[in-house]
């Protein structure tokens, strides 16, 4: 059994091999074949074709063994002085791929999809016997989960990088030697680049590659940088349960799925996470139901494009018909067909638990089907809010982001939503100073932004990203300055607009799941309204609508109803009425 257990783990070194040695391993295996098999591949510099088949059985003899490829699986560290165990081991041991309880340090960066990662890599962790901590100093490990979407989201993890360093170094002197890793975009954007340029790395894993996590940190343990950057066509990670942490102790993060096919042309998130892929419904369904269970009151439903959803994994479900878009939009794929769609999925996640708000993120507004209106419309707990990232209010500049769509059909489909789920909350993604962006293209932006009068929006300066189309094709040709400039002005008239549009709710009643003391004061509690705006009101005692049992303060959990007494362009204050329950407060409001 054991010896199994060996060659499994030595086949997985040679398969996904330490990043930093691939290529020498891909050269060394196309050798072996190539006089094996007869195909012929470029012969080393001064070696001739006829000698090498004549010499073959000795060369063979004389040749690399296998334990040299296992070997070569990781690069050895500079500078940065580490144990001489002399030569690794030709395979590792399952004690080896064991924590034994040391202390992993995680720290997230960027999207909401990399919290869950965070819980999944933390998951496979923990079942391989390592610890967490809080507690950046008692760290046996630290990894970093990190963000390539903009140039600073990358010079930030440099920066924390150079910091870590210092402690490497300190920790040297005192104790193990502190293992450092960088995982998820960055990861996979750089490759190489990091190992090479950042001696202090030992881990690199792609968002693909958690799996692999704890043989990686085995082979650091060794003293040597260990990589799998490799990206999946199917790792959906369905099978493990993250550990869930959300935006507040009431809600949690589930990936529905992962990657990107769309291939905007500024968007460097098909390079770093691959295609788009989607995980079975009944592994979501399993986990939502956990969720419930654990008293959870909000799941948000995650990935690139979660209303391109397909679940693909049932052959029955694979005839379905092909897809609808939203009337005037297009994609840069093929069109797919079959499966199993997002209103599927949304219907029957809100079936679950009528008392747990169902949220998704990020969605494409290609695909916005009238079914899927309807459902947000009519089931209660599906929040009426929806992500529109729109990007550029000119048809210009959406035309060379290959978005595939208008302003004039992106505003259609806004008045069709707003038809739709009368009150729903709109929120969008805009970039400014893209390649070519003139003035006038900034001002349809501006005007785009008055015209829909957004909830929240989400607001960047175009950073140029290596391999995408608009490095291969365009010219980032707008001024910083510039950029910065229209970037303040979308602020400025985002906020105007937002501000008079949460003015609006002043005097009305909302739903607010809470979330616990504000911030800001402690005598104030904080939640979220449907909208999922900011929802600040006094911590008092308070009637429960639903039994008339003595008043109590609302807890973090708890639905509130609370009148809006103010409001700015991100937050709503009001007081408290009564606590109830999601479905009370729905036949109340209504
Ligand atoms: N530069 C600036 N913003 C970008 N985004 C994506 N790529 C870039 C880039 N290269 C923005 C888009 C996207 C959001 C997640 O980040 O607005 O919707
Ligand atoms: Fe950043 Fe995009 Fe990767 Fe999320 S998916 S971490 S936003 S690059």
């Amino acid at each position: 059994m054991h010896h199994v257990q060996c060659v499994l783990q030595a086949s997985k070194c040679l398969g996904w091999g330490s990043l930093a040695s691939g290529s020498w391993l891909l050269l060394r295996t196309c050798r072996a074949h190539s006089s094996v098999s007869g195909i012929t591949c470029p012969s080393p510099k001064g070696e001739q074709e006829d000698g090498v088949r004549k010499d073959f059985g000795s060369r063979l003899a004389t040749g690399p063994t296998f334990q040299h490829f296992l070997r070569s699986a990781s690069v050895p560290q500079e500078k940065l002085p580490s144990p001489d165990l002399g030569d690794p081991p030709p395979y590792l041991t399952v004690d080896q791929l064991s924590g034994r309880q040391r202390k992993v340090y995680l720290e997230t960066y960027g999207c909401q999809m990399n919290v869950n990662d965070t819980e999944i890599a933390w998951s496979i962790l923990q079942k391989s016997g390592y610890l967490r901590t809080s507690n950046l100093q008692e760290a046996d490990v630290v990894l970093l989960v990190t963000c390539s979407i903009r140039e600073k989201a990358e010079q930030t993890i440099w920066n924390r990088l150079h910091q870590l360093k210092a402690l490497k170094m300190k920790r040297l002197r005192s104790r193990a030697p502190l293992k450092i890793g960088i995982l998820g975009c960055m990861a996979e954007r750089l490759k190489e680049e990091i190992l090479s340029r950042e001696k202090v790395v030992d881990v690199l894993a792609g968002p693909d590659a958690y799996r692999d996590l704890p043989r990686l940190l085995a082979v650091a343990e060794s003293g040597r940088q260990a990589a799998n950057v490799l990206l999946s066509l199917d790792e959906t990670y369905a099978d493990v349960l993250p550990v869930q942490t959300g935006p507040s102790a009431a809600s949690a993060f589930v990936s529905i799925m992962r990657g990107c096919d769309n291939m905007c042309s500024y968007c460097i998130v098909p390079f770093t996470r691959g295609r788009e892929r989607s995980r079975p419904v009944a592994s979501i369904l399993e986990e939502v139901r956990k969720l419930s269970e654990q008293g959870l009151k909000e799941v948000t439903l995650l990935g690139q494009n979660v209303n391109s959803f397909r679940d693909n994994s049932e052959v029955q479900f694979s005839n379905a018909g092909s897809t609808t878009l939203s009337r005037g939009f297009s994609t840069n794929y093929k069109t797919k067909q079959g499966g199993l769609r997002f209103a599927h999925l949304l219907d029957q996640v809100s079936r679950i638990d009528p008392e747990m708000r169902v949220r998704f993120t990020s969605p494409h507004p290609k695909d916005f089907p009238d079914e899927v209106l309807q459902l947000i419309h009519e089931r209660d707990n599906i929040c009426k809010q929806i992500h529109l990232p729109a990007q550029s209010g000119s048809s210009r500049v959406l035309e060379a982001m290959r978005r595939g769509y208008s302003r004039e059909a992106y505003v259609e489909l806004v008045h069709h939503i707003r038809e739709s789920i009368p009150g729903v909350s709109l929120s969008s993604d805009f970039i400014a100073g893209f390649c070519g962006e003139t003035e006038e293209d900034h001002r349809q932006t501006v005007s785009l932004l008055q015209e829909v009068r957004y909830n929240t929006g989400f607001l960047f300066a175009y950073s140029m990203r290596q391999k995408t189309r608009a490095y291969h094709r365009l010219k980032d040709d707008v001024l910083e300055a510039v950029k910065l400039r229209r970037l303040e002005e979308l602020i400025t008239v985002f906020r105007e607009e937002a501000t008079k549009v949460n003015e609006a709710s002043v005097g009305c009643t909302q739903l607010v799941l809470v979330e616990g003391l504000s911030k800001r004061s402690a005598a104030d509690l904080c939640g979220r309204n449907d909208g999922n705006l900011k929802v600040i009101f006094p911590d008092v005692e308070m009637e429960d609508a639903t039994d008339s049992g003595p008043t109590a303060r609302a807890q973090p959990g708890d639905y509130v109803l609370v009148k809006i007494t103010s409001a700015s362009s991100q937050t709503l204050r009001g007081r408290a009425l009564c606590r109830t329950t999601l479905r009370a407060a729905s036949a109340l409001l209504c």
